[in-house]
């Protein structure tokens, strides 16, 4: 009842109803929080990622297949420039349309991903027409002399070709697109270079030789010490930042010319380096908006509106570190692509603890039913189904929990192995929660979930009242006042419905007595406390 609830609520009423305009997208900034403004209010996109060629009619009934098994309430699909202007200055809008189209008849959202002049470090995507003509885009040069699988970020031709065709497709969707289905948008794919550190063709050579611009000394807070050229200034860093720099202006200036067209909110996305134990240069993507250069990165390019991290971390420790070195006062918390694994299924909460503005699990169309990726395999379990719980939990109460964020009164946790117990606080009320304990009786040691699974989120909506949702674990409350002991005063199970909480049942005794338990079935609670 509770996930059936959810899927309406992503999509405006005047949207169904194709009345007028609903206000732009866009991102507010508040004491260091920050959310995504849609139909007016804060959203939480709950995504998933397409495959990288699965935005073709033909390959659509699998993703949508995908997006319903997994609940979300916003899909990220691409935008191939090769497709999108087929003949210089000729336009198809058609794939564009038909997911416009199909995801407002799926009553989700987009966010459109412009598969432009970068795509994963390469120029893939480029049209014919500019692939065959390498003195519009041409690739780096090595440090050995020989040309590098990567885009120039140093070709104004390049640059006016790919801002142009953003433009139009900005243009395109300003026309078309009145009751927002795209909320967002991002700029390139991965950009920067593998294989380089930076391009040293002797026209990049020359301008490494130049003072490094006054503006981004000034960013770096280097104004005062007198400047000089990239080497000068940044030692054995220069290559890189030079690159950071180089392909930051790029991209901001393409998305510039895109906003200037119509000004939806706008992010690039990272292949990030290890973000514990980083390598030298040249070992992780150089040139894309890795931890180390976000300030040349929000210097250069200030039309994004965030630098997004997509993580293929496999551990609790790195991954959580992303999210610290990502989640910034002048930076959004917005991971665009996860890993498919149960591990990142976790991760969610921790991402929302940390207060993610959107996630998304990459590649979700494949098996068990539909359509299988060409080099997928088929799998007998969904490997959907920890992501899927997760929106199932999440999905009832986004808007509340989107608000309660940015009000800086969300918090939310994630199972560590070996930490069998967390807690969340809330001023007046500590939220204890415990993994691995019988669902009846007190005082029994917590000894983790069976797959250290579990995880919880508390959204504090009024006094002594707050949202609870959590899987494979319980959830507990402890007054801070001294000698006073909590009393669940009443506790709903429900979810909202256009702004107003629906309870379907009262829990109490045995639900109540001991903590609230959650197993593997998503329920929403709203807990009002006392004490006595
Ligand atoms: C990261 C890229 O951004 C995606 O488009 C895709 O190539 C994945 N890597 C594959 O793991």
């Amino acid at each position: 009842m509770v996930a059936l609830a959810f899927a309406s609520l992503a999509w405006p009423a005047t949207a169904r109803a194709q009345e007028a305009p609903n206000p732009l997208p866009h991102f507010e900034h508040r004491d260091g929080r920050h959310a995504l403004i849609v139909d007016g209010a804060p959203f939480l996109i709950l995504a998933g990622q397409t495959n990288n060629s699965s935005a073709w009619p033909s390959a659509l009934p699998g993703v949508w297949s995908a997006v319903e098994r997994l609940g979300a309430n916003t899909l990220e699909v691409p935008v191939y420039w090769e497709q999108f202007e087929p003949d210089p200055g000729h336009y198809d809008t058609t794939l564009v349309d038909a997911l416009v189209r199909q995801a407002r008849e799926h009553r989700v959202r987009l966010v459109l991903l412009w598969f432009g002049t970068w795509k994963n470090g390469s120029s893939h995507y480029e049209p014919l027409w500019v692939k065959a003509n390498p003195e519009l885009s041409p690739k780096i040069v090595g440090r050995n002399g020989m040309r590098v699988d990567s885009p120039s970020p140093h070709s104004a031709a390049a640059l006016a070709a790919d801002s142009k065709a953003f433009a139009a497709l900005m243009r395109h969707l300003k026309a078309s697109d009145s009751p927002h289905t795209v909320i967002l948008v991002q700029v390139e794919n991965e950009p920067g270079a593998w294989n380089s550190i930076r391009d040293y063709s002797p026209a990049a050579d020359a301008l490494f030789r130049q003072p490094v611009p006054a503006d981004l000394l000034a960013a770096l807070g280097l104004g005062a010490k007198g400047g000089g050229d990239w080497r000068k200034v940044f030692g054995q860093d220069a290559d890189e930042f030079f690159h950071a720099w180089s392909v930051a202006r790029f991209v901001g200036q393409v998305a510039a010319a895109g906003k200037a067209e119509y000004a939806l909110p706008m992010y690039a996305n990272a292949a990030l380096r290890d973000p514990i134990s980083p390598g030298p240069a040249g070992t992780y993507e150089s040139g894309g908006p890795t931890d180390n250069v976000l300030a040349i990165w929000k210097a250069a390019a200030p039309a994004l509106d965030a630098l997004a991290p997509d993580i293929y971390q496999r551990d609790s420790a790195r991954y959580r570190r992303v999210l610290e070195l990502y989640a910034r006062p002048d930076n959004p918390l917005l991971v665009p692509e996860n890993g498919g694994s149960p591990f990142y299924a976790g991760m969610f909460f921790a991402a929302l603890g940390k207060g993610a503005v959107g996630w998304a699990p990459f590649g979700i169309d494949r098996g068990p039913d539909g359509y299988v990726p060409i080099t997928g395999r088929k799998t007998d379990e969904d490997p959907l189904s920890g992501f899927a719980l997760n929106y199932r939990m999440v999905g009832p109460i986004m808007r509340e929990v989107a608000r309660a964020n940015f009000e800086g009164r969300l918090k939310a946790v994630a199972e560590e192995p070996g930490e069998h117990a967390q807690a969340m606080e809330f001023g007046a009320w500590k939220a204890v929660v415990t993994y691995g304990v019988p669902a009846f009786g007190n005082g029994a040691e917590p000894k983790g979930s069976p797959d250290n699974t579990g995880r919880a989120l508390v959204a504090g909506i009024g006094e002594n009242e707050f949202l609870v949702t959590g899987h494979d674990c319980r959830v507990d409350f402890q007054p801070s006042g001294a000698g006073a002991q909590r009393e669940y005063l009443r506790v709903e199970e429900g979810s909202y419905v256009n702004g107003s909480f629906r309870p379907i049942r009262i829990w109490n005794g045995d639900q109540t007595d001991y903590g609230l338990n959650f197993g593997s079935v998503p329920v929403a609670l709203r807990v009002r406390l006392g004490t006595y």
